[in-house]
């Protein structure tokens, strides 16, 4: 299996508890994030790396996701007669490369895991990237994480790669945790060998300050193990679990560290999307400059 990757699964089927009222009827994935929706940056962020076919996996209340990326005629002729060539440009990701979108359900609340397997008969046979939708990446070119992974995947044919940051040790709960195999160093700028992951491990029992960062790619080995895992607690299937599975099975399972400059973001609670947005208005070329003065005249009132 040696083709390009170019299918991609967008989990975005989490309720937004953490959101509410926010997320009371609309997604939290549709939250702006500077100008647009938080899971247009992912769109634009899959668009870029060349992934053509994009299966989103949601859920109730989402249905505003889909009517997101949809082409709508009507609105892009009226621009075109008004000549407003600046909107006709902010709608140009609809038209983006040779993207198709394909939705499904994930009708109960049965984990990451679970909404990721119901993308086995999309992926089939193939190799596949996984983009958590709630997440974003933010870099010069926020494409160029996927890209290198999907490369990195073809070329050593692996089960997983999964994108992992350096986070604080005493934040490690909060996330899954990679052990690198004996012997692998963490700036090698190869793909770093596994040799376990675990999930949200309790404080002090983290194995690594590694933590998964919402980016991943997979053989289509991951479905039998996502098949093969059993629910935690909380009756959740953790795809972390399956990739657990993986490993054990000792198929090549490797974490790809962001590289300098890339920044995982997040839209899952309040202070995470707080800080989300106000960097995304930071950085944003047109407005940037403004929301900076603003924040600079307001830190003398604090
Ligand atoms: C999920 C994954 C976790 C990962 C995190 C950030 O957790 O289960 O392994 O570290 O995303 O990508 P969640 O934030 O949905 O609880």
């Amino acid at each position: 299996m040696t083709q390009p990757i170019t299918k991609a699964i967008v989990p975005a089927a989490g309720l937004g508890t953490r959101l509410l009222p926010a997320t009371k009827s609309q997604p939290k994935e549709m939250l702006p994030v500077g100008r647009k929706p938080a899971v247009q940056h992912v769109v634009e962020e899959l668009q870029t790396a060349g992934l053509e076919q994009i299966l989103m996996v949601t859920g109730r209340r989402k249905r505003s996701i889909e009517d997101h990326f949809d082409l709508e005629p009507d609105l892009v002729a009226s621009l075109e007669q008004a000549g407003n060539e600046a909107l006709l440009a902010d709608l140009a990701f609809l038209n983006k490369g040779q993207s198709r979108f394909f939705y499904t359900r994930q009708s109960t609340p049965k984990g990451l895991g679970h909404a990721v397997s119901l993308a086995s008969e999309f992926v089939g046979n193939d190799n596949c990237a996984v983009a958590l939708g709630d997440s974003l990446i933010a870099a010069e070119r926020p494409a160029g994480l996927l890209q290198s992974m999907m490369e990195a995947h073809v070329r050593l044919g692996a089960a997983a790669i999964v994108a992992v940051e350096e986070v604080p040790i005493e934040e490690a709960f909060r996330y899954g945790i990679v052990s690198l195999a004996d012997g692998v160093n963490v700036r090698s700028s190869e793909p770093l060998l596994l040799s376990d992951i675990v999930e949200k491990p309790p404080v002090g029992r983290a194995p690594s300050n590694l933590a998964v960062a919402a980016r991943y790619t997979f053989s289509p080995a991951i479905f039998d193990a996502l098949a093969r895992t059993s629910p935690d607690r909380k009756g959740e299937i953790q795809l972390t679990e399956a990739i657990r599975i993986l490993i054990h099975q000792n198929l090549p399972v490797y974490a790809w560290l962001l590289p300098p400059g890339c920044r995982r973001y997040d839209v899952g609670n309040f202070e995470s999307y707080f800080r989300t947005f106000i960097d995304f208005a930071l950085a944003d070329e047109r407005y940037g400059y403004m929301v900076r003065q603003y924040i600079k005249a307001k830190a003398y009132e604090l």
